[in-house]
């Protein structure tokens, strides 16, 4: 079945686009092999019952052998880290030879697979830079706050975050799904007291909570909770659980943020479980050694994966003309990854 299901030929596949044309249910019940022909580098097979033949390189059935499931939004394939070891890992890059050199392309993406973040420095401080910045590894996700939208202090705000109030560790976004993988911050002025940002590496939280406290973990893994928010215009709100895993029990994304987090609605006694849980890990995140400090400079510009990184600031003051403005957007991890293989394809 594995190898009629991946037969090369042309009647199977299509040359141009190497998709498959067969279904699962074009392959009959009763297949099995009819004969077996070994050359050097090639196995004939004829399948009976329909006496379709097909041809294996053994190149590529050994690397069929070797390849290992290698799922790059997962625990596996991540550097995990607290903010106090990290100085030396951080990966900055200058725009100017980001814009023009591969190879510090591919650090800077390299660097949000493995750490979940790349600072960029020196951008352009114009508006709209972080639209040109996420376009240069993958498509901007517009949503309800447009393609890009202002991080600023404004009268009457819609949310916590256009105000000058400090912002706790917390992934975007959390009452979308999809959530969006990928958010840009992109300094465009800052010249007030505080407003210091820090980011906190999820997994390694996530990892933290399941080492010391597995039940918890379980409890964060196996919950769905609700996450919320709305204005006069948007109704938007996501069931999720706020450490999801995959299939083979691997960490595979983090939503956390409890200003759109909504009332639990269990039974007093799992509401209580859940809670402890709950509390356990924010207390994890909230440990002094996990926090990476940084503070955005004009031209600064964060990418981060925001299925595994938590981003916050500091309260800040705006006095005379001292402002702080900000511009983030979304993008998709899919599409970094995708510009991150074909800059490492040029290099093989
Ligand atoms: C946000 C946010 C952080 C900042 O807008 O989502 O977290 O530094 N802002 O203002
Ligand atoms: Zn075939
Ligand atoms: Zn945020």
């Amino acid at each position: 079945m594995w190898l009629r299901d991946n037969c090369p030929c042309g009647a199977c596949r299509d040359a141009r686009s190497q998709q498959k044309f067969i279904q699962m249910s074009d392959i009959p019940d009763d297949l099995a092999i009819a004969a077996v022909e070994f050359t050097n580098d090639e196995a004939a097979i004829t399948f009976h019952p329909d006496g379709h033949r097909s041809k294996f390189s053994r190149r590529w059935l050994d690397d069929q052998v070797s390849a290992r499931p290698s799922d790059l939004r997962g625990e596996l394939a991540k550097v995990l880290w607290r903010g106090e070891h990290l100085a030396s890992h951080v990966t900055a890059v200058e725009w100017s030879s980001y814009q023009f050199d591969d190879d510090v392309r591919r650090t800077a993406l390299r660097g949000v697979v493995n750490y979940g973040f790349t600072l960029l420095r020196d951008t352009p401080t114009h508006e709209g830079t972080v639209l040109a910045i996420a376009r240069t590894f993958g498509f901007v996700r517009e949503t309800n706050y447009g393609q890009l939208f202002d991080v600023r202090v404004e009268v009457d705000a819609s949310n916590l975050a256009f105000t000058s109030a400090a912002i706790a560790p917390h992934t975007d976004n959390p009452y979308r799904d999809p959530v969006p993988t990928m958010q840009l911050l992109h300094c465009v002025s800052n010249d007030v007291h505080g407003g210091q940002s820090g980011l906190v590496d999820g997994f390694m939280a996530a990892a933290l909570l399941r080492q010391e406290r597995p039940d918890y973990f379980e409890v964060l893994t196996n919950t769905a909770v609700r996450f919320a928010w709305g204005d006069e215009q948007h109704s938007l709100s996501a069931e999720r659980s706020m450490i999801e895993t995959d299939p083979r029990g691997h960490i595979r994304g983090v939503r956390f943020n409890n200003r759109s987090m909504q009332p639990l609605q269990f039974s007093a006694e799992r509401i209580s479980e859940y809670y402890d849980a709950y509390r356990y890990f924010a207390r994890i995140i909230e440990r002094p050694d996990m926090m990476w400090h940084l503070r955005l400079d004009p031209g600064d510009c964060l990418i981060f994966d925001n299925t595994r990184l938590l981003h916050a600031r500091r309260a800040f003051e705006e006095s005379g003309t001292g402002r702080r403005h900000l511009q983030g957007c979304y993008a998709d991890l899919d599409g970094l990854l995708s510009t991150l293989s074909i800059l490492d394809r040029s290099v093989q």
